[in-house]
C-alpha cells in the first residue's frame, strides 16, 4: 500500500486526515489497554496509540510489537493532549490513533540502541552497518552527502560541464601515495592500478576538445588512514581549458556558494580570501589554517635577540628562527603540568622543547623570564608577540618547518581546548603559489607538491633547465581550505611535451621511463593540446564538514576501519586456490591470525 507520507513529516497539518505509515518500532510504552509506540523512518518520528476504543485488532497486534519490528498502520492524526506536546520532534503535538496494523518483519533485539549518541564501538558499528545507518545522525549525514552532489550536478550542468566518467581499471596515476592494484587473468603477471584520481584522463578529455568536464569520482590511495582519509574516497572532479587559475577558482567559489545555499541556507560571500603558501605558513604555521580565530605565529628573532638565552641563541645562530603564539588569557588557564604534557607533545615535530611566559602586570612570569629582564625587552616582546595582560606566550625556536609545525598545530589545538571557535562558521579561503616541491622525508627525495603535471609560475620555468635550482620554483596551483582542512586542490597544468618532459627529469624520471610510463600523455601534448586546469574537492570531506563531524567515516555508508578492513564483509578476505590459479599468483607467506578473516 502507497503511505500517506513519512512518520517524521506528520504534524499539525495532517490533523483529522486518515494516514498510512510504514516504518520500525522505535519504543513501545504498555499501559495494558493503552500501548504507545513510536514509529520512525528516515525523517523521524511520530507517536502511534493503540487501545481498544480505535481497535481492538490493532491492540493486538500492538502487544507483539518490539524494537526493530517493521509495521504498516492505519490510523487518524489527532491532538495530542497538552501535557504530552514536546518540541522534540517535529511530529511533537499530533499523534496517530491506530485503526489498523500489519507486521511486515519482525526482528531480534538488535546489537545496541538505534539512537544518536550511543556508546559502543566503531568496530560494532562497522559490523551492523545497515543498523548504524538507522541512526537518525547518520541519516542525516548521507542526507546533507546527497545534498551535496545533487547541487553540484546541477551546478556544472547550467554552466556547461559534461560528466564524463573515466575507467577503474587503469594505469597508475601519480598523486604521491600506493597503488590498490588488480591482477589481469588474461595479461598474467601484469595489473590494473585502481585510479588515486581521474587527473590524467580529465586532462586527455581536454585534449579530446570537451572543454569542460566534472565527475563525482571514486578514488583509491593505499596510504596510512586518518579521521579525513579513506582507502577509497570520493572527489567531486573539474577540468577546464582556457582558464586562468583565478577563473578556475571562481568557479568554484560559484559551486561552492550553490551547495552552501542548497544544503545549508546560508548565502556566502565570494570571492574567498587569497593568501599565498608562503603567508600561510608565516602566520598560521600551516598549510591549510584555519582562520576562525586569531592567535597567529609572530616572529620573535629581533625581539629576543640581545636575551643571552642559549636555546634561542642557538636557533638564531643555526640559520633558524624563533617564533610565538600568545595564548588570550592563557596565563591563569594553563598549568606548568599542562605546557609539559604540550611539550612532550610537540616532540613529534621535531621540536626540542617549549619555552614559556607568562604576561603579568609586573612583567614576565615563569622559568624563562630571567632572560628578558633588559630595559625594552617587555616592551620589544610583548609588542613583537601581540600580547597582553594575561596571556601566555609560547616559544618555538629551531627550523622554519620546525617552528612552523610547532605553533600552527599548538595554535589549533589550543583554540579548540579554550572553545575559541564560534560553532557555525565556515570559513572558506585559498591558498595559492605553492612551491612546484617538496621534500619527502619519508623516502628521502623531492616530490611533486601536488602532482607532476603542474604548471610552474611563468617566472619561475627556467628553474627547470639545466644548471638551475628546481626547488625554488613555485607552481599554479591553489587549495581550498575550509575550517583548517583541506577541501580541495587544483592547478593549471602544463600543456606542452617540452616543460612536462622537463618536469619528469626533475622528478627523476629518466627519458626511457618517463615514456615508458607516460608516453600516452608526452604524445597527446604533441598533437594540439588545449592550455587547461581543474580542481578536485574530497567530496567525504565537504560532507563532514557541513555535518559537523570529524571523522568521514560517518557520512561514508560503508567505510573501512581504521585499518583499512571492512567489519561486516570481512574484506579483504582470502581467496580459493582456483581464483588465484587463474591469475597465476601464488601467495607465499601463511594466513594467519593477524590477518583479516
Ligand atoms: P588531491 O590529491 O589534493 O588532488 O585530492 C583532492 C582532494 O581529495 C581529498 N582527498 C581525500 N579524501 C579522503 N580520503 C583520502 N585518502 C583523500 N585524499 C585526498 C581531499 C583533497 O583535497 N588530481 C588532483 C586534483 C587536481 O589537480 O585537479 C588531486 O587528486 O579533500
Ligand atoms: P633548557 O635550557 O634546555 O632547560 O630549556 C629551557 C626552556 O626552553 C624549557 O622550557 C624548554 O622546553 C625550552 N626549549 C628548549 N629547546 C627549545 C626550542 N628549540 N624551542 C623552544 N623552546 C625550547
Amino acid at each position: 500500500m502507497q503511505r500517506t507520507t513519512y512518520a517524521g513529516l506528520i504534524n499539525e497539518e495532517y490533523l483529522g486526515q486518515k494516514v498510512t505509515l510504514q516504518g520500525w518500532v522505535q519504543k513501545r510504552r504498555d499501559l495494558g489497554n493503552l500501548i504507545f509506540i513510536d514509529l520512525r523512518d528516515r525523517e523521524g518520528i511520530v507517536q502511534l496509540v493503540f487501545s481498544q476504543e480505535f481497535s481492538a485488532d490493532a491492540l493486538a497486534v500492538a502487544d507483539q510489537l518490539r524494537g526493530e519490528y517493521v509495521i504498516e498502520i492505519q490510523g487518524t492524526v489527532v491532538n495530542r493532549d497538552a501535557k504530552a506536546v514536546t518540541d522534540r520532534m517535529k511530529s511533537g503535538k499530533v499523534e496517530v490513533e491506530v485503526q489498523s496494523a500489519t507486521i511486515m518483519n519482525k526482528a531480534k533485539t538488535p546489537p545496541f540502541y538505534i539512537q544518536d549518541d550511543i556508546n559502543v564501538s566503531d568496530e560494532l558499528r562497522l559490523k551492523y552497518r545497515y543498523l548504524d545507518l538507522r541512526r537518525p545522525e547518520m541519516q542525516k549525514g548521507l542526507k546533507i552527502r546527497n545534498g551535496i552532489t545533487q547541487a553540484v550536478h546541477s551546478y556544472f550542468d547550467a554552466n556547461g560541464f559534461y560528466d564524463i566518467e573515466t575507467p577503474f581499471l587503469t594505469k597508475s596515476t601519480p598523486e604521491g601515495a600506493r597503488d590498490y592494484l588488480v591482477p589481469s587473468r588474461v595479461y598474467q603477471g601484469h595489473f590494473y592500478a585502481l585510479p588515486q584520481s581521474p587527473q590524467i584522463f580529465k586532462q586527455l578529455l581536454m585534449g579530446a576538445g570537451f572543454d569542460r568536464y566534472y565527475q563525482i569520482a571514486r578514488c583509491f590511495r593505499d596510504e596510512d588512514l586518518r579521521g579525513d582519509r579513506q582507502p577509497e574516497f570520493t572527489q567531486i572532479d573539474m577540468e577546464t581549458s582556457f582558464l586562468t587559475a583565478e577563473e578556475i577558482q571562481a568557479q568554484t567559489e560559484g559551486l561552492i556558494k550553490q551547495v552552501m545555499k542548497h544544503v545549508k541556507g546560508i548565502d556566502i560571500k565570494t570571492p574567498f580570501t587569497r593568501i599565498t603558501w608562503q603567508e600561510s605558513m608565516d602566520r598560521f604555521g600551516s598549510e591549510k589554517p584555519d582562520i576562525r580565530f586569531g592567535m597567529e605565529l609572530k616572529d620573535m628573532s629581533q625581539a629576543v635577540a640581545n636575551a643571552n638565552f642559549k636555546v634561542f641563541d642557538g636557533a638564531l645562530e643555526n640559520g633558524g628562527m624563533v617564533k610565538a603564539i600568545a595564548v588570550p588569557g592563557g596565563a591563569d588557564k594553563y598549568s606548568r603540568k599542562q605546557i609539559d604534557a604540550y611539550t612532550d607533545y610537540v616532540k613529534r615535530f621535531g621540536a626540542k622543547g617549549l619555552a614559556w611566559m607568562k604576561v603579568t602586570a609586573d612583567g614576565f612570569n615563569g622559568p624563562i623570564a630571567k632572560f628578558f629582564k633588559n630595559d625594552g625587552d617587555f616592551e620589544a616582546i610583548t609588542s613583537a608577540a601581540d600580547a597582553h595582560e594575561g596571556d601566555l606566550l609560547l616559544f618555538a625556536a629551531d627550523s622554519f618547518k620546525v617552528v612552523s609545525d610547532t605553533l600552527g598545530y599548538l595554535r589549533t589545538a589550543i583554540a579548540k581546548e579554550l572553545d575559541l571557535i564560534a560553532a557555525d562558521q565556515y570559513a572558506y579561503l585559498w591558498v595559492v603559489d605553492w612551491p612546484l616541491f617538496e621534500y619527502d622525508e619519508g623516502i628521502e627525495r623531492w616530490v611533486s607538491a601536488h602532482h607532476p603535471f603542474t604548471m610552474p609560475n611563468e617566472e619561475d620555468v627556467h628553474y627547470l633547465d639545466e644548471g638551475e635550482d628546481p626547488h625554488q620554483a613555485h607552481a599554479q596551483s591553489y587549495d581550498i581550505i575550509l575550517n583548517g582542512y583541506e577541501l580541495g586542490g587544483g592547478s593549471i597544468r602544463i600543456h606542452t611535451r617540452e616543460l612536462q618532459e622537463k618536469m619528469f627529469k626533475a622528478l627523476g624520471f629518466t627519458k626511457e621511463r618517463a615514456q615508458e610510463q607516460f608516453g600516452f600523455l608526452l604524445d597527446a601534448l604533441d598533437m594540439g593540446f588545449p592550455p587547461h586546469g581543474g580542481l578536485a574537492i574530497g567530496l567525504d570531506r565537504f560532507a563532514m564538514l557541513l555535518s559537523g563531524n570529524d571523522n568521514i567515516r560517518e557520512v561514508i555508508a560503508f567505510p573501512k576501519n581504521s585499518k583499512a578492513s571492512e567489519p561486516m564483509t570481512n574484506a579483504p578476505a582470502t581467496v580459493s586456490d582456483q581464483q588465484l590459479a587463474d591469475l597465476d599468483l601464488k601467495i607465499n607467506r601463511p594466513i594467519t591470525d593477524e590477518d583479516p578473516e
